[in-house]
């Protein structure tokens, strides 16, 4: 298949969301971990309730709403200051080590990465990981639909002028993956857990370990 794009979810694909568990870790020493965990359930479960209810919430306020969560879930005093603070790392999440070879991979082409997260919060993820110069951006906040709704990729595929099955998409995130290739996208299913795909009724293009594995 001759792709013309290759677009990439970014939390959670390109960065590892629990990276943030040291900064949390210094806060609530011996928490860091599972206030991680929920954090992230938490902000996934926001934007889809969200999406599936209407009346759209930008991701950034979602994600402080998820943190409030997961640090009152843990029985830790969610203070303001620790919300910000902890938030601010989010701008600080770590890139998967393959990250920095993808231009390697595809030397051909334009990488973009298309994701629920607002530019105000992508924009200096990638730019405090030197990495912007990697990536065009998309965001789901422009047309203000969440992934995974078809809308979303429709958007995508708009801002891309491609065909749909002109894009490759790759994610980590199984319900990312179940909306892009049900919209019509071809996908790559980043398994770095080796876990076992969930019977969806919907099967990914490829399953790829990470992101040094070219889909053939
Ligand atoms: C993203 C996360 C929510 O869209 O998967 O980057």
């Amino acid at each position: 298949m001759n792709y013309k794009a290759f677009v990439f979810d970014a939390y959670g694909t390109l960065f590892d969301v629990h990276s943030v568990a040291q900064a949390i870790q210094k806060h609530f020493p011996n928490k860091g971990s599972q206030i991680s965990e929920v954090w992230r359930s938490s902000q996934v479960h926001y934007f889809m309730v969200r999406q599936l209810i209407g009346g759209y919430v930008p991701f950034d306020e979602l994600t402080r709403w998820a943190l409030y969560d997961a640090l009152s879930k843990n029985d830790v005093e969610p203070h303001e200051e620790t919300i910000s603070t902890l938030m601010k790392q989010y701008e600080h999440l770590s890139p998967f080590e393959e990250v920095r070879d993808l231009q390697k991979h595809y030397p051909h082409h334009n990488l973009t990465i298309f994701s629920n997260g607002t530019k105000s919060m992508l924009e200096p993820l990638l730019e405090n990981n030197q990495l912007s110069h990697f990536f065009s951006l998309l965001s789901a906040d422009e047309p203000k639909v969440y992934k995974p709704h078809r809308e979303a990729y429709a958007y995508a595929q708009k801002q891309l002028n491609v065909g749909k099955e002109e894009i490759l998409f790759f994610s980590s995130n199984p319900w990312d993956i179940a909306g892009a290739t049900q919209f019509g996208f071809h996908t790559a299913w980043v398994n770095r857990q080796n876990q076992k795909w969930p019977e969806l009724g919907i099967k990914p293009s490829y399953i790829i370990k990470d992101l040094n594995e070219i889909p053939e």
